[in-house]
């Protein structure tokens, strides 16, 4: 079940970041995005009651930013992913939003390909945006 996060959420968020990348953006950083910022829009994927992976954007008119998209490690390579990403993007699309933009570490083949299945296509390169890894811009149209 995919729905909207909430504050109560923050922890499992946290605790999936952890899991998958060696930088999270943190419990604080969630807070505020969740309790503060308007222009913030984050969705939480369950199965079984369970936060297992979760989407946020910031977006602003027309335009949207991906802050982050992760799911737990065991929840993976399930289709999950494409289904959040699927809902979040026409959900965007219902707010007026035209264009969505996101960076991805060029060594996340497996981030890259479910950007490239749902239509987002590379368009320049953010260099060392991950300390010493550089990142591709993906954008996508709506
Ligand atoms: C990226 C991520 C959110 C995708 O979610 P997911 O539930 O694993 O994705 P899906 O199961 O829907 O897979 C979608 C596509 O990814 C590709 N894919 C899946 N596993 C892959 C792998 N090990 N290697 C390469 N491509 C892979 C396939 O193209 C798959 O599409 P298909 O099943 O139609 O062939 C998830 O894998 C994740 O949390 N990764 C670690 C964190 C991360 O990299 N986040 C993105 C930061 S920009």
């Amino acid at each position: 079940m995919i729905r909207k996060a909430t504050l109560d959420d923050v922890i499992y968020l946290v605790r999936i970041e952890k899991q998958v990348f060696t930088q999270s953006l943190g419990e604080s950083f969630l807070y505020d995005e969740l309790l503060l910022n308007p222009f913030a829009h984050y969705f939480v994927y369950e199965v079984n009651k369970e936060v297992v992976g979760y989407i946020g954007y910031r977006a602003i008119d027309e335009n949207a930013e991906m802050m982050n998209f992760c799911f737990d490690p065991e929840y993976q390579g399930q289709g999950f992913g494409t289904e959040l990403l699927n809902h979040s993007i026409e959900f965007l699309q219902g707010l007026g939003v035209k264009q969505i933009l996101l960076e991805v570490r060029k060594s996340n083949k497996q981030a890259q390909a479910v950007y490239e299945k749902l239509g987002f296509q590379k368009s320049y390169v953010r260099k060392q945006y991950y300390g010493t890894e550089d990142a591709w811009v993906y954008i996508k149209e709506v």
